[in-house]
């Protein structure tokens, strides 16, 4: 969460919120929004539970370690909470939020009774209320109901922060039902916000400076918010009303499923110059047969015409994805499969777990689970592949000249870190004026996570670097120019 939130009015005592996230983006978001409705009581964060007055676990389900790590951390709060007690500083209250929270919030109440307060994903505007009656709610599931029109509704307008990137939730749920996923049970059915309110908390992150969105859904491009007409949006409609805002230079969004990859949504892709080149699209597995196993609705051929369309609109797409190695009766030639698949697309990053059976979800009761050595084995040399070709995309930015949006300070003296249009991290010295700003840089060299790079300062150079930067990319750069 952010460290930089407004401190809460004079004369209030300042209670210390402690949040931790696990998971997701949407979890981060939300994190942020827990921060921001707690601080009119008076609530500023710290950085460690050590001092805290709140507690609060943002927590995951997606895997069986995910959920685990929750239980772990619980018990380390309880000693802490314990000695406080003990040496007589003030209590701490403990909350556990998000996707564990909503899947087994009767069970955390059961297994560590130093928990006061579970709350559910689409609750979080309640954590007021529900902090001065912490005893009653204790037990109660606040928020299982899925219901996150009121959240949003009830969540303050004012966001904290003071970053240049920022989250924007756009759209909650999952209707896919993937046969190993929790997310469907975890954050309920799909649902987007209306355009009016998305670009609400847009222009208001504008005026604080923020020139990078990332917008966010479990499928975020299968947005369909109300729009001023009242008929549905698209995410490209309303990707484009966003970029219309002054200030808003850059928008992103993540995760796309590739079956609502739409038509409108592609050609944006082609036309739009705020709409980074980098897009997350996770395919799972290369095999026709555990994709039908898996229910992803699509075929490998199907994704790789999906890719040919995309890269056909926005040739220089920077294609990231999740892949998931030892579902229940994964044989060899299924992972040859993904392994071609990965070959033939070429990543520019990726994420790749082993499969882990979650409770509820159909494959986990699956005949033929892979052995935990066999599927050790297949996430390692997938890994590698894709390893091999992230750092050979960062390579191949060298001697190009890339906009770069600057976010934060480096760990050298006056080095700055920013971005790419591709989300690779440039690190760039004597460059931390520019923190805040779009900037030509010229990559010096691209290593596995990240890539080196120079000022270019004179005006003149910067103006020729202009068209540079339009020939490279395929796209005009209008949008990125500082
Ligand atoms: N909505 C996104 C993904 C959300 S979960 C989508 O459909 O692409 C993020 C990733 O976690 C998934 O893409 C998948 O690769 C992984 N994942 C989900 N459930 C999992 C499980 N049971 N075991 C291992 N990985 C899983
Ligand atoms: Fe999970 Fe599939 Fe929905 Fe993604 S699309 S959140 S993997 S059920
Ligand atoms: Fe995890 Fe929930 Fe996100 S299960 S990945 S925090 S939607």
């Amino acid at each position: 969460m952010s460290d930089t939130l407004a401190h809460p009015k004079a004369g209030q005592a300042t209670k210390r919120l402690f949040i931790k996230t696990y998971g997701c983006q949407m979890n981060v978001y939300d994190s942020e929004r827990m921060a921001d409705v707690l601080r009119p009581l008076g609530y500023a964060p710290t950085e460690t539970p050590d001092d805290a007055d709140f507690v609060i676990l943002n927590t995951c389900h997606i895997r069986e370690k995910a959920a685990e790590k929750v239980y772990s951390e619980l018990g380390k709060l309880r000693v802490l909470k314990e000695a406080r007690g003990e040496a007589g500083q003030g209590g701490m209250t403990i909350a556990v939020a998000g996707c564990v929270a909503q899947a087994e919030g009767e069970e955390i109440m059961r297994r560590q009774p130093a928990v006061d307060l579970v709350v559910g994903p689409q609750a979080y505007h309640q954590l007021p209320e529900l902090l001065t009656r912490t005893a009653r709610a204790r037990g109660e599931r606040i928020g299982a109901d899925f219901a996150p029109v009121d959240k949003f509704d009830a969540l303050p307008a004012a966001r904290g922060g003071d970053g240049v990137t920022a989250f924007l939730t756009v759209q909650e749920g999952c209707d896919k039902f993937c046969t190993f996923c929790v997310v469907p049970y975890t954050r309920g059915a799909e649902w987007s916000r209306p355009v009016a309110a998305v670009l609400s908390e847009a222009r208001a992150l504008a005026d604080r400076g923020v020139r990078e969105l990332t917008l966010l859904g479990q499928n975020v491009n299968a947005y369909d918010g109300e729009g001023a007409d009242g008929k549905p949006s698209t995410l490209a409609r309303l990707a484009y009303a966003l970029a219309d805002i002054p200030g808003i230079d850059r928008i992103r969004y993540t995760t796309s499923h590739p079956n609502d990859m739409s038509d409108d949504l592609i050609a944006a892709h082609g036309e739009l110059d705020a709409l980074m080149p980098y897009l997350h699209l996770p395919v799972q597995s290369g095999s026709d047969r555990l994709l039908r196993l898996m229910n992803r609705k699509h075929g490998r051929q199907k994704y790789f015409d999906l890719i040919d369309r995309i890269r056909a609109a926005r040739p220089d797409m920077a294609l990231s994805g999740d892949f998931i190695v030892g579902f229940p009766g994964e044989t060899e030639r299924d992972f040859e499969d993904t392994m071609d698949l990965v070959r033939r697309v070429h990543y520019a990053s990726a994420f790749s777990f082993i499969y882990s059976p979650r409770p509820g979800t159909p494959a986990a009761t699956m005949a033929a689970q892979v052995a935990p050595e066999v599927a050790k084995a297949r996430l390692h040399a997938l890994q590698a592949l894709l390893l091999e070709q992230q750092t050979a995309f960062n390579e191949s930015q060298a001697g190009r000249i890339l906009p770069v949006l600057f976010e934060k300070k480096g760990r050298h003296d006056a080095q700055a870190i920013g971005r790419s249009p591709y989300l690779q991290s440039v690190h760039v010295d004597d460059a931390d004026h520019m923190i805040g700003q779009i900037v030509p840089v010229e990559i010096v060299s691209g290593q596995q996570n990240s890539l080196a790079g120079r000022l270019i300062h004179s005006q003149a150079a910067h103006l020729q670097q202009r068209g540079a930067v339009s020939q490279a990319t395929g796209a005009p750069s209008s949008s990125e120019a500082p």
